[in-house]
C-alpha cells in the first residue's frame, strides 16, 4: 500500500521504516526541506524516503499523521489540496481534541483514531530506536472509518500489536487519564516518571485521577478511580527512567501538548459544571511557563 507519514518524529519515524521493511511505499510530509529522508532503525539497514511530495501524497492509500497534537489541524489543512478524499486518514498522537476539525477539513475521508504503547527514542534525524514494544489500537472516528478494520491486519504484519477498538474514544480516554496525570507534573517539575513515585506527589496525583475519572464518566465512558490510578502507577514505574514527552517539550521550549491533555479534560469538564481545580491549576502552571518564553 501506499502511506504517506506526516510528522516522522519517532513514533513516525517508528511506523515509516517498519512499513517500509514491510514492503510498503512510503513517503514522509515533515518540516525538513530535503526532498528525501533517510532513517536507520536500531541495527537494521537504512531506508530513504520521499519527502514533502505532493505527488506521493496525492497516491497515497493511508495518510498516518503523527504529528503533535498543536499541529495537527494546520499541517492537514496546508496538505488538504493534495489529499485524496479516499485516503484512510489515521490520527496518532497523545491528546484528544483533533478529530472534530479534521472532520470538517476532510469530510468524505474515512477517519482513524490510534493510540499506541511503543516506545521510540530519535536520537537525530536519521536515527530511530524501538526503545519499548508496545500495543497499538485503532478505531473509526466516523461512518466510512468503520470499514477500515481491515487495516489492522496490514499494520499488524509491520509492527504488531495491532488490535481494532470499536469504541476508540474509551482506549483514548484511559491514555488521556495517564498523560493528565504524568506530563504535566513531570514538565513542571523537569524531573524523570518515576520521581512521581515518591510520596509528595501522592496526593496531587490522587486529585488529578479523581477529577479526570468523573469528567470521563459524565462524557458517558467507563473509568474507576482506583483502578485507572493503579493503571498510572503502573506506567510510572514501567516508565521510570523516561522523560515525559512534555517534559521534553518544556525542557526544550517547544509548545506542549496541554491544550490537547489537560486543557481537554477542563474543556470538557467545564460543559459539564464539573470542578477541576487540581487540573485546572497544572493548566495554568503549565501556560505561564510557555508564556515566559
Ligand atoms: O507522553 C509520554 O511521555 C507518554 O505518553 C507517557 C506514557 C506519559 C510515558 O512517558
Amino acid at each position: 500500500m501506499n502511506f504517506t507519514v506526516v510528522g516522522p518524529g519517532a513514533i513516525g519515524s517508528l511506523w515509516a521504516s517498519y512499513l517500509k521493511d514491510a514492503g510498503h511505499h512510503i513517503s514522509l510530509w515533515s518540516r525538513q526541506t530535503a526532498n528525501q529522508i533517510v532513517i536507520k532503525r536500531d541495527h537494521c539497514l537504512a531506508n530513504t524516503f520521499t519527502n514533502n511530495d505532493p505527488s506521493s501524497v496525492m497516491n497515497a492509500d493511508v495518510i498516518l499523521v503523527t504529528l503533535k497534537a498543536p499541529i495537527v489541524e494546520q499541517v492537514l489543512t496546508q496538505m488538504k489540496s493534495y489529499i485524496n478524499s479516499d485516503a484512510i486518514i489515521v490520527l496518532m498522537h497523545n491528546g484528544m481534541g483533533t478529530a472534530e476539525a479534521i472532520k470538517t477539513h476532510l469530510p468524505d475521508n474515512p477517519l482513524l483514531l490510534a493510540t499506541t504503547t511503543h516506545g521510540a527514542y530519535r536520537p537525530s534525524s536519521d536515527l530511530v530506536s524501538h526503545t519499548g514494544r508496545g500495543k497499538t489500537l485503532l478505531g473509526a472516528a466516523n461512518q466510512k472509518g468503520q470499514q477500515c478494520e481491515f487495516l489492522v491486519e496490514v499494520l499488524n504484519h509491520a509492527l504488531a500489536d495491532v488490535a481494532w477498538h470499536h469504541n476508540i474514544d474509551q482506549a483514548l480516554w484511559n491514555k488521556l487519564a495517564i498523560n493528565c496525570a504524568i506530563n504535566p507534573l513531570t514538565a513542571i517539575h523537569q524531573i524523570r516518571n518515576g520521581e512521581l513515585a515518591q510520596p509528595q506527589y501522592h496526593a496531587q496525583l490522587t486529585a488529578i485521577v479523581s477529577e479526570v475519572c468523573a469528567v470521563i464518566n459524565a462524557q458517558g465512558f467507563k473509568a474507576e478511580e482506583n483502578n485507572l490510578r493503579q493503571i498510572i502507577d503502573e506506567v510510572i514505574l514501567a516508565t521510570s527512567q523516561n522523560f515525559s514527552s512534555m517534559e521534553q517539550d518544556i525542557a526544550h521550549q517547544r509548545p506542549s501538548e496541554i491544550d490537547f491533555i489537560t486543557g481537554y479534560v477542563v474543556k470538557c469538564a467545564h460543559q459539564h459544571n464539573i470542578a477541576v481545580p487540581a487540573n485546572q491549576a497544572l493548566y495554568n502552571a503549565v501556560k505561564q511557563i510557555e508564556q515566559r518564553w
